[in-house]
């Protein structure tokens, strides 16, 4: 049996070997761009050598292993090294099916100069493993809402991994993020409350990030379901009535769990994060 809703601190490589074969129903992953990306915190990401592409073929072997047939992975990409990407997919066996365009209305490079133009957007390639029947037909240019890459250099908006999830994977699936950075794919997820995630983060600083912004989004979860459901609260007791003398059957028959308590012991198996060296 597969685990979900978890992410594992752990290199994605060394980690999704543990993984049985297709055992997830798409991929939504934004791996490292491979161009030495730090930002103006001095923030950077593991991994994103130009100099060292070595883990791309691995990891997206592995993905495709992963991923069950017949199903879509979204990737996002580095497009100065489309070249090493586009290899790599191919190597796996993924289909290059479409590509996205999202563009911003700010320049990503505003504040470094401006030698030759204004990065104005992002990308990510549409893959497919095998020929998927159906799915919502997206538009390949999308806006962009900024994120303030509060949690990480590289974050991307929940509101648009949703709008992804919700088109590529079928409902009730599981979504690999191999790559999971501050868990914008796993926000996606709970926040949709009917998909689920798996996912790696490598850095220890980012994992925690991760961890954090899960517990919040939970918690902020618990507190609608609470406002806006008074059955999760106020649960009455119920007897089942004997037909001949009309009276409950016993007053002290145990009664089954409140509906509020299964539904927060499920929703904090679903959100617990393994921490794994
Ligand atoms: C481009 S960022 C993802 C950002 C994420 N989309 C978000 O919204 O926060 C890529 C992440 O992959 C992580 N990473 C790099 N190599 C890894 C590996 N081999 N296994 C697991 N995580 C890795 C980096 O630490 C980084 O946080």
């Amino acid at each position: 049996m597969i685990n979900k809703n978890i992410i594992y601190n752990k290199n994605c490589i060394k980690g999704m070997p543990d993984l049985p074969d297709n055992s997830v129903q798409m991929i939504l992953t934004d791996p490292p761009y491979l161009v030495n990306y730090k930002d103006r915190l001095g923030r950077s990401v593991a991994n994103d050598m130009a100099s060292n592409s070595d883990w791309l073929i691995p990891a997206f072997n592995e993905m495709y292993r992963v991923l069950e047939n017949n199903r879509y992975a979204v990737v996002f990409y580095g497009w100065n090294e489309v070249d090493k990407f586009v290899n790599a997919w191919r190597k796996a066996g993924f289909r290059i099916i479409g590509h996205f365009v999202f563009y911003k209305k700010y320049a990503s490079n505003a504040r470094t100069v401006k030698k030759h133009m204004e990065y104005r957007h992002e990308c990510a390639y549409l893959l497919a493993k095998g020929y998927p029947q159906s799915c919502k037909v997206l538009p390949s240019v999308m806006g962009w809402n900024y994120t303030g890459n509060e949690f990480h250099p590289t974050q991307k908006p929940v509101d648009l991994l949703l709008k992804l999830i919700n088109a590529f994977c079928p409902t009730g699936g599981i979504v690999l993020d191999s790559f999971m950075g501050s868990a914008s794919t796993a926000l996606a997820c709970i926040q949709s409350e009917i998909f689920d995630y798996l996912g790696y983060e490598l850095d220890n600083n980012y994992f925690n990030i991760a961890m954090s912004r899960i517990n919040e989004k939970s918690n902020k979860l618990r507190q609608v379901v609470s406002q806006e459901s008074p059955k999760h609260k106020v649960i009455k007791p119920h007897y089942k009535y004997n037909l001949q003398n009309k009276k409950p059957e016993s007053k002290n028959r145990r009664l089954p769990p409140p509906a509020n308590d299964d539904y927060f012991i499920n929703r904090a198996i679903k959100m617990q994060g393994v921490q794994n060296g």
